[in-house]
C-alpha cells in the first residue's frame, strides 16, 4: 500500500461551487466539522457561468410577481416532469436565501429606489433574476467564500475524489488524490455531500470549463444511487462559435434579457417565425408588437427570443441547417441595435454586459455595441442527476446528499436561466443542514480498509499497463468521446444513432480498460484524464440510455422519430438508472407522483 493521509470530518463536501460553499456554510453554522474537496481551485466553478442573474420572487420591479407565479414557470419550462415538491420549495425559499448572500455582502445591481434590480429571463413570466451586471456567479462565489471561511472549514484544492467508501447502506467517507503532488487523501465522513456541477466536458462544445467531467454523478451511481432525468442536457443556445479555440464559451442569456435580437443571414428575426402554442390566449407575434399572451387576468408581451432554451436552442440549429446561418456556423445575437430604442445604449451594454463587451472584443475582435455576435448552442447543464429526496437531498444512499447540478429533480425536462443559481443556494443550504443532523444522529461510520487498498489499486491501474503489448492513451479516447456525444446524443436524436451511441460507448469503456499513461503521481494530467475518462463514461453511457428509452420529444430532448410530446405514460414518468448486481446500468421508469390539488390550481392560475 501507499502511503495517504487520514482526515476526519463530520461533513464532507465535493465541489465548491455555489451548492458546496452554501451547504459548507450551513453544515459548519450547526456546529458540524466540514471538509471541503474541490478539484479546482476555489473561487473557479461553474457557478460562475451563470452569468446572467439569479432567479427569486422578489417582486422588486413588477409586483405581481410570487413564488406561486415562479413555481408555475419552474413547471412550464421543465414540461411538469419536475419534483414539484422541490419546485415549490425552490420557489418559496428562493428571496430569503438572495437576501441573506446579500445580507453576506454581495453587490447587487440596483433598482432608481435601491431595491434589488431584476431583468427578464426567458420563460419567466416577470423580470425576475437578481444580477450583478453580467458576472452574478461570480459574486456569489466571492460572497459565499468570504463568509464560509469565516464560518470556519477545512478545504482541500486540486484534489479529485475518485471513490466513496461505504459501510452496508451508508456512505462512510471517500479516497482522492492531490492534483499536483499525486498524494492520496482518505477521509472519514459522517455524511458526504455531492456538490460537483455538471457534465459538459463529455460533450465537444459546452461552456464547462475542464472541471465538469461529472464526477459526483459517475460516483453517486457507482455507491449505489439512482440518476434521473439523464436524457435532459441542456443546450445553452447562445455559446461563441468563432474563433475556434473559444468554440462554447457562454454568451449569457442576460444580452437577450437586455433586448438582444438574434438574427439570421438575413437579417430576419427567426424566433417569431415558430413560437410554440404555449398559451391559449397568445396573439400577436412580431418583432415590433412582441410576443403577448394571456392568463388569467395577467397579459405580458415579450420577445420571442427569451421563449425557454429548450425551444431557441432548436431554432437556431433549424436555422443553420436550412442555410441561413452566420460565417461561422450559428447566427447572429444583436444587441447594438438597441440603440434605436434607448439613449446611451452603447454605456448601457458596457455597464450591463461588461464581461460580455470584453469576451468578444479581446477573443474575437467584436465590439457588441457596434457589431453583432455570431452565437450557437453550447452544453451548458444537465437536468439530470443523483434523485434524492425534495425536503434533505439525501440520495438513497444513507449519509449521501447531493446539491446542485449534481442532484436531479427541480428542473424536469428544461431548466429556466437563472434557476441554476437559486437552485444552488436553495438546496445547498438545506443539503448541509440535513447531513449535520443525520451526523448528529448517526455519529461517523467506520471505514473499511480493504475499500481503501482497492481505490489504491483502481487510481493506479493505469500506471501498471505501461508494459502491456496493447496500451491506449486517455486523451484519444476523451476526444472520442466527445465527438461521439456531439454527434449522436446531442440536440436533435434518433433511435439509430442513440443506439450506435450506445454500443460505441460501451466499446470505448472496454478501451478504456487499456488506458496506459507514463511517468509518476506528480502532476500528470494524462493520468488525471485517465480517471476522469471512467466518470465521463458512465454519465455519457446514461445520457444515451435514458434518451434511447425516452421515446417523445419533450423539453431539453428532441427525437426526430417521435416528434410529438406525450400526454400518456411518458408525461408522468421519468427515467431512472441503476447498476445492478452484474454492473450493468439497468432503466426503469419512475411515476411521478400527484402534485396536490393547491398547486394544481396555482399552475392552471398561473401557468
Ligand atoms: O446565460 C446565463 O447567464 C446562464 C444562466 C444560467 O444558466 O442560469
Amino acid at each position: 500500500m501507499e502511503d495517504y493521509s487520514t482526515h476526519e470530518h463530520d461533513v464532507l463536501i465535493i465541489g465548491a461551487g455555489g451548492a458546496g460553499l452554501r451547504a459548507a456554510i450551513e453544515a459548519s453554522t450547526m456546529g458540524a466539522s466540514v471538509g471541503l474537496v474541490t478539484k479546482s481551485l476555489l473561487g473557479k466553478a461553474h457557478t460562475v457561468m451563470a452569468e446572467g442573474g439569479m432567479a427569486a420572487a422578489l417582486s422588486n420591479i413588477d409586483e405581481r410577481d410570487g413564488w406561486q407565479v415562479h413555481f408555475a414557470d419552474t413547471m412550464r419550462g421543465g414540461q411538469y416532469l419536475n419534483n414539484w415538491r422541490m419546485a415549490q420549495i425552490h420557489a418559496q425559499e428562493a428571496p430569503e436565501r438572495v437576501k441573506e448572500l446579500e445580507a453576506w455582502g454581495a453587490v447587487f445591481d440596483r433598482t432608481k429606489e435601491g431595491k434589488i434590480l431584476q431583468r427578464n429571463f426567458g420563460g419567466h413570466a416577470y423580470p425576475r433574476l437578481a444580477h450583478v451586471g453580467d458576472r452574478t456567479g461570480l459574486e456569489m462565489l466571492r460572497t459565499l467564500q468570504d463568509h464560509g471561511v469565516h464560518q470556519g472549514l477545512d478545504d482541500y484544492q486540486e484534489c479529485t475524489v475518485t471513490k466513496l467508501f461505504k459501510d452496508g447502506n451508508r456512505v462512510t467517507g471517500a479516497f482522492g488524490y492531490d492534483r499536483e503532488s499525486g498524494q492520496f487523501r482518505v477521509f472519514k465522513a459522517g455524511a458526504v455531500i455531492i456538490a460537483t456541477g455538471g457534465i459538459g466536458r463529455a460533450f465537444k462544445v459546452t461552456s464547462n470549463s475542464w472541471e465538469g467531467t461529472g464526477d459526483g454523478h459517475a460516483l453517486g451511481y457507482e455507491a449505489g444511487a439512482e440518476l434521473i432525468d439523464m436524457e435532459f442536457i441542456q443546450f445553452h443556445p447562445t455559446g461563441m462559435v468563432w474563433p475556434p479555440s473559444v468554440k462554447g464559451l457562454l454568451v449569457t442569456e442576460g444580452v437577450r434579457g437586455e433586448g438582444g435580437a438574434l438574427k439570421n443571414s438575413e437579417g430576419q428575426r427567426f424566433m417569431y417565425d415558430d413560437i410554440p402554442p404555449l398559451y391559449e390566449n397568445q396573439t400577436a407575434d412580431t418583432p415590433e408588437e412582441g410576443w403577448r399572451y394571456v392568463t388569467g387576468d395577467r397579459e405580458a408581451r415579450r420577445p420571442a427570443e427569451l421563449l425557454t432554451r429548450d425551444h431557441v436552442a432548436r431554432s437556431i440549429v433549424r436555422e443553420v441547417k436550412e442555410g441561413r446561418g452566420s460565417p461561422h456556423g450559428g447566427v447572429f445575437l444583436d444587441i447594438a441595435w438597441i440603440k434605436e430604442k434607448i439613449p446611451n445604449a452603447e454605456e448601457h451594454i458596457k455597464r450591463k454586459l461588461p464581461a460580455m463587451y470584453h469576451q468578444f472584443m479581446e477573443l474575437a475582435g467584436i465590439d457588441i455595441t457596434k457589431e453583432p455576435m455570431e452565437v450557437g448552442p453550447t452544453t451548458h447543464y444537465v437536468m439530470g442527476g443523483i434523485r434524492v429526496d425534495a425536503e434533505s437531498q439525501m440520495s438513497s444512499v444513507a449519509g449521501l446528499f447531493a446539491a446542485g447540478e449534481a442532484g436531479a429533480g427541480l428542473h424536469g425536462a428544461n431548466r429556466l436561466g437563472g434557476n441554476s443559481l437559486s437552485d444552488l443556494l436553495v438546496f445547498g443550504k438545506r443539503a448541509g443542514e440535513y447531513a449535520a443532523s443525520f451526523v448528529n444522529e448517526k455519529g461517523l461510520g467506520e471505514l473499511d480498509p480493504e475499500q481503501i487498498i482497492q481505490a489504491q489499486e483502481e487510481a493506479l491501474a493505469p500506471f501498471k499497463r505501461q508494459d502491456q503489448a496493447t496500451t491506449l492513451n486517455p486523451y484519444q479516447l476523451q476526444f472520442e468521446l466527445q465527438d461521439l456525444l456531439q454527434d449522436k446524443v446531442g440536440i436533435i436524436r434518433e433511435e439509430t444513432s442513440l443506439e450506435e451511441a450506445s454500443e460505441e460507448i460501451d466499446k470505448l469503456a472496454e478501451k478504456a480498460e487499456m488506458v496506459a499513461v507514463d511517468g509518476n503521481k506528480q502532476f500528470n494530467p494524462g493520468w488525471h484524464t485517465a480517471l476522469d475518462l471512467k466518470h465521463l463514461l458512465t454519465v455519457a453511457k446514461a445520457c444515451a440510455c435514458s434518451a434511447l428509452a425516452r421515446k417523445e420529444s419533450r423539453g431539453a430532448h428532441s427525437r426526430i422519430d417521435f416528434p410529438d410530446k406525450e400526454t400518456g405514460h411518458w408525461a408522468k414518468h421519468t427515467i431512472g438508472l441503476r447498476k445492478d448486481e452484474t454492473g450493468k446500468m439497468k432503466v426503469h421508469h419512475n411515476p411521478i407522483p400527484e402534485i396536490p390539488e393547491e398547486l394544481q390550481k396555482i399552475i392552471q392560475e398561473q401557468g
